[in-house]
């Protein structure tokens, strides 16, 4: 375990064990059927990527990047995209792969956008933080509710820095105070 790490929140067992739980709820939901794994940039790489290798389906594979508009708790329900989809989502069985869900004013834009594009949307989030909720958004895969502490690792940052831990780490509140 690295300094700035107060504690393993969960290990990379645990995770593993809870990516195949959730390809084995994809893989009966959509059996004989294809999927768009969009894969939301950065955070869900290292998530979206063992998911995609426990999937028996067809999958396609698509990305974006998304940041909400406004800062602070003010919530506009809109988002910037900074990188696109390449393909035309119309009709096709969308799956959003996210690392964690907080607040859930992003994903919330996000999959009203891409319903309005015509896509058949549903969200697969590895975490989430269901006491930070603002956003009312229907999560049909959710692999673990976590309590509200800032988390790292497997893909999850502070600051651009400990994506490629291979568990999920609670941070010390130093690192973000300084
Ligand atoms: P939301 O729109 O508030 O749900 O924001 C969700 C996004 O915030 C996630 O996709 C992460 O990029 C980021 N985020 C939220 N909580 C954490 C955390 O504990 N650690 C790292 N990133 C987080
Ligand atoms: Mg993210």
């Amino acid at each position: 375990m690295i300094k700035e790490i107060k504690s393993i929140l969960v290990s990379a067992e645990e995770i593993d064990k809870t990516v195949e739980k959730l390809a084995q709820r994809i893989n009966a939901d959509y059996a004989g059927k294809s999927i768009v794994l969009l894969i939301i940039l950065k955070g869900s790489v290292v998530f979206a990527s063992d998911l995609m290798r426990k999937l028996d389906i067809d999958v396609t594979l698509e990305f974006m990047q998304v940041s909400s508009y406004g800062g602070g708790s003010v919530s506009t329900g809109q988002i910037k995209i900074t990188k696109d989809a390449q393909t035309d989502l119309n009709g096709r069985n969308v799956i959003i792969a996210e690392d964690i869900i907080d607040s859930g004013n992003t994903l919330k834009a996000l999959t009203e956008l891409l319903k309005k594009r015509g896509a058949n949307v549903e969200v697969c989030t590895l975490l989430s933080k269901p006491s930070r909720r603002e956003a009312q958004v229907d999560v049909k895969y959710i692999g673990m509710e976590i309590p509200d502490e800032f988390v790292v690792g497997y893909g999850m940052d502070y600051d651009e820095k400990f994506r490629s831990l291979p568990y999920i780490g609670i941070l010390k509140e130093e690192v973000y105070a300084d």
